[in-house]
C-alpha cells in the first residue's frame, strides 16, 4: 500500500530509503541515480540532515569584475536561474568606471529574545530586569567562554513592553557580539541558559528564547556610483531613477524590486554554505521595518547627473560552525573569496545585491528583462523538449530568433531537425 506513515525511516541507510521512494513512487533506476548523487558532499550528506537519500545541486556561476574597496573579487554563484550571473558581473564591470563598490559593516551583534508572560506589572518587571543587566550578561557568557575569549560574547541587554491579544509581554533583548558565526546557536544557548533567572526577577514566566532573524544591529552597507555615459546616458540614468521611485511607492513592484537584490544575494549566500532562509527573513522584515515595504537599495543621481547606488540591509552570515565550516563546495568558495572574516563576507554580499538591483532596473528601464534571459531559457526549454548534444542550440536558437520561446514550439522545431 502506497503509505508516507513509514516508521523508523530515519534509521535505514540511505540505499534502503531509496527503494522505499522507489515503491512508493514507480521510480525507475535512473531517477533514483539521479536522486542518490551525492556530488561534492559524499557521505557528509547523510550526516548533515535527517532522511537523506540524495542531493540537489545547483549550478554553480562566477561573477566577474568585480571591485570591492578597491580589491578584486571573483565571485561564486549558486543559483538555477539564468542571467543572474551574467547580469552582476556585468553591473561590476560598468562600476568600476567609477572605482567599483565601497562598504562598511556593524559590528556582528544578534538579538536574543527572551518572552516573558503573566506578570501584573510589566513595566516595573522591564526595570527589574535593567537593574540586573550585568548579571544576566555575566550569566550569558558563562555559556561561551570561547566566543569571549575571541572578543565576542554579551554585551548589551533591552528591553520593551509590548501589547499583545494576550496582554501586555516583557520582550528582553540580549545582545550578542557573535564575531564569525551566523549566531543561532550561541545566541539560542545563551537566551536558554538566562532565563530561569529572568523569571526569578520577574516573577514572570518565560515562553520563547529565541534568536530574532530581524538583525537591525549586524548591518552590512555597499555604494557605488555607475558613470552616466557608462551605462547609456541620461535616460538611463532617468530611468532607473523612476523605476526606483515606483518601487518606494508601490508594494507591488516593491516585491519584485527586493527579489532581484535577493537573486544575487541568495546566490553567495548558498555558495558559501550560509543560511539563506534567515538571510530572507531578515531582508524583508528590514525592508518592512518604518511600517511601510520599502526597497532596500536606494537610487539618487549625483551633481555629475552619474548614478549613485546604495544598499543597507541585516545579513548574519557565518565563516565558522554551520555548513561553511563542513560542506566542501563551500569551504573552496569562502577561499575563492579570500575573505577573513564575517563582516567581510557580509560586505561583498552587499555589494553583489546592489550590482544585481542595478543590472535588474538598467534592463527593465531599456530593452526590457527578456531578450537577456530567453537565450539561456531558450536551452532550458530545447532541453525540456528533448533536444541533445548539438540540437539544444540549434533550438534555442530558432525560438530566440521567432521570440517563440514555448515547449510546443520546441518540439516542433526538434521535429524538422529530426527529419
Ligand atoms: C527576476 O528574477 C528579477 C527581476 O524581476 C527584478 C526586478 O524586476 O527588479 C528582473
Amino acid at each position: 500500500m502506497r503509505t508516507s506513515n513509514i516508521s523508523g525511516f530515519y534509521k535505514l541507510a540511505s540505499a534502503e530509503r531509496l527503494k522505499i521512494l522507489q515503491a512508493f513512487a514507480g521510480l525507475n533506476e535512473d531517477e533514483l541515480a539521479v536522486l542518490s548523487m551525492k556530488g561534492a558532499l559524499d557521505e557528509l550528506a547523510d550526516r548533515m540532515i535527517e532522511n537523506v537519500v540524495g542531493t540537489m545541486p545547483l549550478p554553480l556561476g562566477i561573477a566577474t569584475h568585480f571591485m570591492i574597496n578597491e580589491m578584486d573579487y571573483l565571485i561564486p554563484m549558486a543559483i538555477e536561474e539564468p542571467s543572474v550571473v551574467a547580469a552582476a558581473s556585468n553591473a561590476a564591470k560598468m562600476a568600476r568606471a567609477r572605482g567599483g563598490f565601497y562598504t562598511s559593516s556593524t559590528e556582528p551583534v544578534m538579538i536574543g529574545q527572551i518572552q516573558v508572560t503573566k506578570l501584573s506589572d510589566p513595566s516595573a518587571a522591564k526595570f527589574t530586569v535593567l537593574e540586573h543587566k550585568t548579571a544576566i550578561l555575566e550569566l550569558a557568557n558563562r555559556c561561551d567562554p570561547v566566543l569571549v575569549k575571541l572578543g565576542g560574547g554579551a554585551i548589551d541587554v533591552d528591553v520593551r513592553v509590548i501589547a499583545t491579544d494576550s496582554g501586555p509581554q516583557v520582550i528582553l533583548h540580549l545582545l550578542v557580539n557573535v564575531k564569525d558565526a551566523m549566531g543561532a546557536n550561541a545566541v539560542n544557548t545563551m537566551a536558554e541558559s538566562v532565563a530561569p533567572f529572568v523569571e526569578e526577577l520577574t516573577g514572570g514566566t518565560v515562553n520563547l528564547r529565541i534568536i530574532s532573524n530581524l538583525a537591525t544591529h549586524r548591518l552590512a552597507r555597499a555604494k557605488a556610483v555607475f558613470a552616466r555615459d557608462e551605462i547609456g546616458g541620461e535616460a538611463v540614468v532617468e530611468g532607473i531613477l523612476s523605476a526606483y521611485h515606483f518601487a518606494k511607492a508601490d508594494p507591488f513592484r516593491c516585491a519584485t524590486h527586493n527579489k532581484g537584490i535577493m537573486n544575487g544575494i541568495d546566490a553567495v549566500v548558498i555558495a558559501t554554505g550560509n543560511d539563506f532562509r534567515a538571510v530572507e527573513a531578515g531582508a524583508h522584515a528590514y525592508a518592512s521595518i518604518t511600517g511601510r515595504y520599502l526597497p532596500l537599495t536606494c537610487w539618487e543621481k549625483s551633481s555629475e547627473g552619474d548614478l549613485v547606488g546604495t544598499i543597507e540591509l541585516p545579513l548574519a552570515l557565518g565563516l565558522v560552525g554551520g555548513a561553511t565550516t563542513t560542506h566542501p563546495t563551500a569551504k573552496v568558495n569562502v577561499k575563492l573569496l579570500g575573505v577573513r572574516t564575517a563582516n567581510e563576507l557580509a560586505e561583498i554580499i552587499a555589494a553583489v545585491g546592489l550590482a544585481q538591483n542595478f543590472a535588474a532596473l538598467r534592463a527593465l528601464a531599456t530593452e526590457g528583462i527578456q531578450r537577456g534571459h530567453m537565450s539561456l531559457h531558450a536551452r532550458n526549454v530545447a532541453v525540456a523538449a528533448g533536444a541533445t548534444g548539438d540540437r539544444i542550440e540549434r533550438v534555442a536558437e530558432i525560438l530566440v530568433k521567432e521570440r517563440k520561446v514555448r515547449l510546443d514550439r520546441a518540439k516542433e522545431v526538434l521535429e524538422t531537425l529530426l527529419q
